[in-house]
């Protein structure tokens, strides 16, 4: 009896004996907590599951039942004393890191730069708009075509001089009739096949062609192709609505000319030009001393094309037009060199 009291009175002795060491210990270590990273590692020392506290508390089973109650109101103790040093550091780095966070209200403001609408974006929209007002829907479609829709369909024999007016991509692939499309003309085809007349729609998109890039071309641009099918449509309608399109994005001001000229999928065909924004006609570096700008081609819709999409030639007729989109924003803005449009510097977008 009295060997096992002696027993006991040892454990409650130890634990008593490690519940002060560990206090002095935890004393000792607090004031070299200074950082809320320090404050981390004496958490997972001492109060997590594994931590030394909650060792001492399970050993606490190891006690008889009449004393546990001192032995656990000392572990209590420590365990508040050591929470609330705790919560204490974590306060004051808390509120440190907060004070280091404050905004000095007297600093100058720092502006958000803005980004604004691509010139030739601009164009674009514009270039639709006045199309809408004049009743046109829009389409588009992809850019990868196949032979058939960018020159077959359009009236190009297969030996045709004009296919080498446009250097193609073709695209290496089993179908060795894939290109990139080097005109919208071929979202002619795709429209006819697809809707009956009346159509009356412009289709914009990217266009590409092998061309050595330089101040006037790029082998990548954009085009707007226009489209109107339906019984009765004659050249005169063609000239009107190029000429209403063009004042409104050029000024009333403007004069136009159409000269003939030669497009397979349009007869008869021809080419419009701007009198030149920068010498009004008078002849200077941009026109070539010519006065004149080019602006669009266009011309009645062939009927071999119409027949191409199964459309009736004799009951229907047409007209087309097609135009860069870069160039448009070039006589727009004065640009000179269509390079400038695709090198991004800020200085000359934020300038439109
Ligand atoms: N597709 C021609 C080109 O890329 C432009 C064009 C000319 C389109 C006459 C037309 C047209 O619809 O009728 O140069």
């Amino acid at each position: 009896m009295d060997a096992l009291f002696i027993f006991i009175e040892q454990i409650i002795h130890s634990m008593l004996q490690e519940i002060t060491t560990l206090r002095s210990q935890i004393e000792t270590e607090l004031p070299a907590v200074t950082s809320a990273e320090l404050l981390d590692q004496f958490r997972l020392r001492h109060l997590v599951k594994k931590g030394t506290l909650t060792g001492l508390m399970e050993r606490l089973r190891e006690v008889p039942k009449e004393d546990k109650p001192i032995v656990g109101k000392a572990l209590n103790e420590l365990r508040q004393f050591v929470e609330l040093e705790f919560t204490r550091l974590k306060d004051s780095f808390d509120s440190s890191q907060a004070a280091t966070k404050l905004i000095d209200v007297t600093l100058p403001g720092r502006r958000e730069k803005r980004g604004s609408v691509h010139p030739v974006q601009q164009t674009l929209d514009g270039i639709l708009s006045v199309f809408r007002k004049m009743g046109f829907s829009v389409a588009e479609a992809a850019d990868l075509e196949d032979d058939y829709h960018n020159f077959e369909a359009l009236n190009f024999a297969p030996d045709h001089p004009a296919r080498d007016m446009q250097d193609t991509f073709f695209i290496k692939d089993e179908r060795s009739d894939l290109l990139l499309r080097t005109h919208t003309s071929s979202v002619q085809i795709r429209m006819m096949q697809s809707q009956a007349p009346p159509i009356r729609s412009v289709m914009p998109g990217r266009v590409y062609r092998n061309e050595a890039v330089s101040a006037r071309s790029l082998a990548e641009f954009h085009q707007v192709e226009g489209l109107c099918i339906d019984k009765n449509v004659t050249f005169a309608e063609l000239k009107g609505t190029i000429i209403t399109f063009a004042k409104e994005m050029y000024g009333a001001n403007s004069k136009f000319r159409f000269r003939p000229s030669y497009f397979p999928f349009t007869e008869p065909s021809a080419e419009v030009d701007i009198s030149c924004y920068l010498c009004s006609g008078k002849g200077c570096r941009i026109c070539k001393y010519s006065g004149w700008l080019e602006i669009c081609g266009c011309g009645m819709v062939h009927p071999n094309v119409l027949k191409n999409c199964n459309i009736d030639p004799e009951v229907y007729s047409g007209y087309a037009f097609g135009f860069g989109i870069e160039r448009v924003t070039m006589l727009r803005t004065g640009i000179d060199d269509i390079r400038l449009l695709y090198e991004n510097d800020v200085r000359v977008l934020e300038q439109f």
